[in-house]
């Protein structure tokens, strides 16, 4: 070999080794099964393909920070019966797209009518623990609570799709009732979440915020099911800055609620601006603010303040069927303290509810 070819090896040896580390991970990982996870992972690209994920197992992701993910294909979970989850995500500044393919959990296979006090279920289905975006993930037959929102940091979700219908229907286990129970669309418990854009089509609450700062619930369509919801809140909690606004409410017995544990202490729940929504053919409620809970305006406790709780800056239009009723406010002595307002509230089509140690409602004409 003459020199001036070992010259060239030496200095493409050098060039290689130069590369800094960080690009090791610049690849594309993808995976077709569980077993290609582990490796998938090491990669800032990961593209998933359509594969069944055994029954008893999670896919779970936990992902370097910025990394793309790209689903390419269905997943389908296997049956069996655990208490799941059945998808977890991890990781910071990720960029999730579903691109609409379809995550299907199997419910037909778990549905007995009872939710979480029936047989044993994955509860929730989808784990989220991401920061980033999360868009178009579609989620059909969620065995009970679909989407578990527990964020590292800074969260969004749009595009995404909750689709229990099928649990609208009995089966041979459920007794009559509807199969599905006890499927919320998101359960949140983090800061800053914004959730946009996506459907619910379910038996519980579209969307049920446990606890957390800077929420915003804007544009989705909520079918079935019990509404929008905060709470039910447990005791040293607190829900603060919260806007529902643009949202859809399709034939749920309540469009919108607070509930507080009747016996919870030391929590709040403050500022929640509700704009721009529309509910119609509500069965029970349309607004239900109640410390009574498990109790449905019951006698409430008053261990939970809620504070700021406005209908304005664009109008919210609740429409209820006959026998229900647009508004009730059930407080405890002290806990709920206004004024608020309401100016931009309207309701139509029942009976006005029980209003009990309600602060000033500005702008709300409801003989209360
Ligand atoms: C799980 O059971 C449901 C309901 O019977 C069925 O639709 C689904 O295909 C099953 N899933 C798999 C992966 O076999
Ligand atoms: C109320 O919450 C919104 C949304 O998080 C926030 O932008 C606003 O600053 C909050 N207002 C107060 C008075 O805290
Ligand atoms: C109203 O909602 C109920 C379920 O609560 C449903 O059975 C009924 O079909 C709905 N009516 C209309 C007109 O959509």
């Amino acid at each position: 070999m003459g020199i001036f070819s070992l010259v060239l090896i030496s200095l493409f040896t050098f060039a290689k080794a130069a590369v800094p580390r960080a690009t090791s991970n610049n690849c594309v990982g993808t995976i077709s099964s569980l077993s290609d996870v582990s490796a998938a992972v090491q990669c800032t690209t990961v593209n998933i393909h359509s594969f069944t994920v055994p029954g008893g197992r999670t896919f779970s992701l936990d992902l370097l920070q910025g990394t793309t993910v790209n689903v390419l294909g269905d997943i389908q979970f296997g049956n069996a019966t655990w208490k799941g989850p059945l998808f977890l995500v991890t990781g910071q500044d990720i960029t999730f797209n579903g691109n609409g393919q379809v995550f299907d959990g199997g419910g037909g296979y778990y549905w007995d009518g009872l939710g979480a006090k029936g047989s044993t279920k994955p509860n929730p289905m989808m784990k989220i623990k991401m920061s980033g975006t999360f868009s178009d993930v579609h989620v059909v037959n969620s065995p009970a609570r679909c989407f578990s929102i527990n964020n590292v940091g800074p969260l969004v979700i749009s595009g995404a799709v909750v689709d229990d219908s099928q649990g609208d229907y009995p089966n041979d286990k459920s007794n009559g009732r509807p199969a599905g129970h006890n499927t919320d669309g998101f359960d949140v418990s983090g800061n800053d979440v914004v959730i946009r854009k996506s459907s619910v089509i379910n038996q519980d609450d579209c969307l049920a915020i446990n606890r957390g700062k800077n929420i915003v619930f804007e544009d989705n369509y909520c079918h079935g099911g019990h509404g929008v919801s905060i709470g039910s809140i447990t005791s040293d909690v607190v829900v603060e800055g919260v806007i529902v606004q643009g949202n859809e409410v399709v034939n749920s017995v309540t469009a919108f609620r607070i509930k507080t544990d009747k016996t919870a202490t030391n929590s709040r729940v403050s500022n929640v601006t509700y704009s721009g929504n529309t509910a119609r053919n509500c069965s029970s409620y349309g607004l239900l603010i109640d410390q009574s809970y498990p109790a449905v305006v019951g006698t409430p406790g008053n261990g939970v303040a809620i504070s700021d709780i406005n209908f304005n800056q664009g109008s919210t239009e609740l429409s209820v069927v006959q026998d229900a009723q647009m508004v009730a406010v059930n407080c405890g002595k002290n806990s709920c303290t206004g004024p608020w307002d309401w100016s931009d509230l309207k309701t139509s089509g029942g009976k006005i509810g029980k209003f009990q140690n309600t602060p000033t409602l500005i702008g709300y004409a409801a003989p209360y």
